[in-house]
This record gives structure tokens, C-alpha cells and sequence, in this order.
């Protein structure tokens, strides 16, 4: 059986995990029937993160060049190779997105178009201060997603719970790293770390709010007013989870590892999947089956056939 650091973000390993998302494969894009909304806000939310993933690997493939400490720089090249394959993955996703919701592709294309022209012209403090401050929401979506697992998506289509699950562990467990090449380069600046912290939560909540209504309507979650509200409001919920969830980042003493909802013993499914995957477990598909065996549980009955 293979060993586990008791801390995720100590070596923590990249996996070269390539998802059956291609175009012409059966992808369930409003996945989570548990809560359909969430699906739809997650997509939402998300649709943006792969281009944005690839703005982080420019950014600290040039960074690491300037990294001294051998242990931080080894966390560096595991992080660009994990989101090297999450934005593998989800732009493959992300097709399926486009296809279904014809009005926000041009909202992706001028995501990307923005990404790529910033990856091209910001300065490296520029850079390394806007991926460390956007790395703190998706380490702090990572815990939130996981420790709301039954509510939000406990029966959901296996192949897209297995890449939320896989992205949202490794979100975790890289979660300190751009902050800490942040803290090993320009350090002494803290108010640009705090500044960079709330563009970047600026830019996820901009994106989101105009996807995501688009992505309702089309849904027809729109039609009624109650419903139109209650989904609005579901999406407004979820932005207030993440943002509260980031205010300890503005202390001074602020670091991922010690953040109050980081801790092994808070989240049964991340180290439930790392022993599993470690141990050769197939983790492409996540049906209730095998979620039971990977949190070593007996699967409710029901649950198996559902
Ligand atoms: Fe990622
Ligand atoms: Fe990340």
C-alpha cells in the first residue's frame, strides 16, 4: 500500500489523469442531480479556470528560474504539471458548454483572448500577485465543495463528479503554493498581495455573474419569478460562501496551511481519494459505489442502483 504525507500539500504528486471529455463523447454537463443548480454554478464559475490555469503555468514557469529554496521548487513544477492537466480537462469540458450555451461563447473567447494577452504582457510581480490571490479561491472552493459534497452532489453523473472531486483535491493540495513563491519573491509586500487578492476575486465574481444567468436561462430556470429568483439567489449564495470563506487571507499572518478549513481531519473525501488513487484505484468515474469503498463504508443500498 503506498504512503501518504499527513498533510496534503506535502509532496504532493501530479497525476496525469485524462478524462473521457472529448467532443464526441455522452458528457452530462448539468451533472449533479442532487442540485442541478450547483452544476450549473460550478460550470458557471469554472468555465473561465482554464485559461486561467494556463496564465499560471506561464507565469510560474518563469518564476521558478528565480527560486532559490529546492523544496518550493519542486512544489512549483508539481503545481504547473497538475494544472497543465486541469486545464487539459476542462477546456475539453468546456466544448460541451459552448455546444449547449451558444450565449456566453463569446464571453469564453474574450476570457481567453484576456488570459492569453496578460500572460503575454504582465510583469512577473504582476503575475505571481494575481495567481497567488486567484490560487486562494480556488484552494478555498476546493474545501468548500468537498465538505458540501452531500448536499450539492451526492447523486451525480459519475464521470463529472470524478473530475470535480479529482480537481477540487489537487486544488487543495497545491493550495500553498503560489502563495509561497509569492511570499519567497516579494514577500515585504503585503498590501499588493491583499490588493491582488481582491482583483481576483473581482474577476471570478465578474465572470461568473455573466455566465451563469445565461447558463439558467437556457436551463429554463428563468421562466418563473420565484424560480428565477431562487436561482439567482443560489448563485448569489455560493459568491458569499467563497468571498466570507477568504477573509482570513487578509491577516497578516494568513497562510493556506494554517487557514481554518484546512485540515486533514476536516475532509474525509480528499484523503479518502489520495489513498485511493495512490493505490492504483481507477478514480476516472465516482458512482456511490465506489465513493463507499474509496471512504471504506458500507454503499446504502439504494444509492448503489441509483
Ligand atoms: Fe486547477
Ligand atoms: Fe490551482
Amino acid at each position: 500500500m503506498a504512503q501518504h504525507s499527513l498533510h496534503p500539500m506535502d509532496d504532493f504528486p501530479v497525476r496525469p489523469l485524462r478524462f473521457p471529455l472529448a467532443a464526441d463523447q455522452p458528457v452530462d454537463v448539468v451533472w449533479s442531480r442532487t442540485k442541478p443548480a450547483f452544476a450549473v454554478f460550478l460550470n458557471a464559475l469554472a468555465m473561465h479556470v482554464p485559461h486561467f490555469e494556463r496564465y499560471l503555468v506561464v507565469s510560474l514557469r518563469k518564476a521558478r528560474e528565480q527560486i532559490t529554496d529546492p523544496k518550493l521548487k519542486r512544489d512549483v513544477t508539481a503545481i504547473i504539471g497538475q494544472e497543465a492537466n486541469h486545464s487539459h480537462n476542462l477546456t475539453a469540458f468546456n466544448q460541451h458548454l459552448r455546444a449547449r450555451y451558444p450565449d456566453v461563447v463569446a464571453i469564453d473567447d474574450a476570457s481567453i483572448a484576456w488570459f492569453t494577452q496578460h500572460a503575454a504582457e504582465d510583469g512577473m510581480k504582476a503575475r505571481i500577485g494575481f495567481t497567488a490571490g486567484y490560487e486562494t479561491f480556488t484552494f478555498l472552493a476546493g474545501m468548500i465543495i468537498l465538505q458540501n459534497h452531500d448536499r450539492w452532489f451526492a447523486d451525480a453523473d459519475p464521470l463529472m463528479k470524478a473530475v470535480w472531486v479529482w480537481h477540487q483535491v489537487e486544488e487543495i493540495e497545491h493550495g500553498a503554493v503560489a502563495f509561497e513563491v509569492w511570499q519567497h519573491l516579494y514577500g515585504e509586500h503585503e498590501w499588493y498581495r491583499k490588493w491582488m487578492v481582491l482583483k481576483a476575486a473581482l474577476h471570478i465574481a465578474r465572470e461568473t455573474i455573466r455566465i451563469y444567468p445565461r447558463m439558467a436561462r437556457r436551463e429554463g430556470w428563468l421562466r418563473s419569478p420565484w424560480q428565477a429568483l431562487k436561482t439567482l439567489a443560489f448563485g448569489g449564495e455560493m459568491l458569499g460562501r467563497l468571498f466570507i470563506a477568504a477573509l482570513p487571507v487578509f491577516g497578516r499572518r494568513y497562510h493556506p496551511r494554517n487557514h481554518p478549513i484546512a485540515t486533514t481531519a476536516q475532509n474525509p473525501i480528499q484523503i479518502a481519494w489520495r489513498r485511493f488513487e495512490a493505490d492504483g484505484g481507477d478514480v476516472l468515474a465516482i458512482d456511490h459505489a465506489k465513493l463507499a469503498t474509496m471512504l471504506r463504508i458500507a454503499a446504502p443500498e439504494a444509492a448503489v442502483t441509483g
